[in-house]
């Protein structure tokens, strides 16, 4: 049988040339980062400077009497079971309410929802009803008695756990009952799609929109997929 000679030369070619890929993009990954390299000094006052963080608006009350809050100090705190925060001034009229009912719903801000979230984290539902003044619609959630907010593309219904007092702030901790969302961003695989939502997020006292991607989970170690055949 006749040795396909071009083939294995080829193929020793392409390993050598994907070595030499490799090294190239490794070297200007260096200069990259010594680029980015930075002289940083102390901040006068240190404080919360963990940002972009998303501005909630978390509903609680009753679907009689309901509230909303802007939350901009909250997280996910664990993954199974699903939990999360929201820390909480004692003051807000809503912080006794949550502490009563023990529950509250997290509702995601997107670009067009900024107003209103905006609104509800400076007026009080002791004065105005929210709900009302934003035209933001109170909907019954599947697990919790307070209302969700209907015009958001996700809401996590709320199941305080703890609530621990911190200073300024009582955080509560609390266990996710139930997600619900946006139908419309759900594919034909089943998969909801978030970032189609146009969710905004919060940074250093101003909304800002997301921008475009720039990678997803594990991209920095994923290998390229070689290139279709045609
Ligand atoms: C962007 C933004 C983020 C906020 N984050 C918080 C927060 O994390 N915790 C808090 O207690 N208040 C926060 N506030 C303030 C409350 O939302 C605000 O005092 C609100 O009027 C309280 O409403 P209530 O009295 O109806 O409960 C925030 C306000 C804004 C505008």
């Amino acid at each position: 049988m006749k040795k396909k000679k071009g083939k294995t030369n080829n193929r020793k070619a392409t390993r050598s040339d994907s070595s030499g890929k490799a090294e190239k993009a490794k070297s200007e990954a260096t200069r990259e980062a010594k680029t980015l390299r930075r002289e940083k000094v102390p901040f006068d006052k240190p404080g919360n400077f963990l940002y972009p963080i998303p501005a909630v608006m978390v509903s609680c009350g009753t679907m009689e009497k309901p509230n909303i809050i802007t939350i901009a100090w909250t997280g996910t705190i664990c993954s199974d079971p699903a939990m999360v925060s929201i820390s909480v001034r004692p003051e807000r009229y809503s912080h006794d309410i949550i502490q009563e009912s023990g529950e509250f719903v997290i509702n995601l801000t997107t670009r067009k929802l900024v107003r209103a979230c905006d609104y509800c984290g400076v007026k009080s539902g002791r004065d105005v009803d929210k709900f009302a003044e934003t035209h933001l619609t109170p909907e019954p959630s599947h697990e919790v008695s307070c209302p969700s907010i209907a015009e958001s593309p996700v809401s996590i219904e709320c199941k305080v756990k703890q609530m621990i007092s911190l200073g300024s702030h009582d955080m509560f901790i609390a266990e996710v009952l139930s997600v619900s969302v946006d139908s419309s961003y759900i594919d034909s695989k089943g998969r909801f799609m978030m970032n189609k939502t146009d969710l905004a997020c919060y940074s250093h006292g101003d909304y800002l929109a997301l921008g475009k991607k720039i990678g997803s989970f594990g991209f920095s170690v994923r290998k390229k997929r070689p290139a279709k055949r045609r």
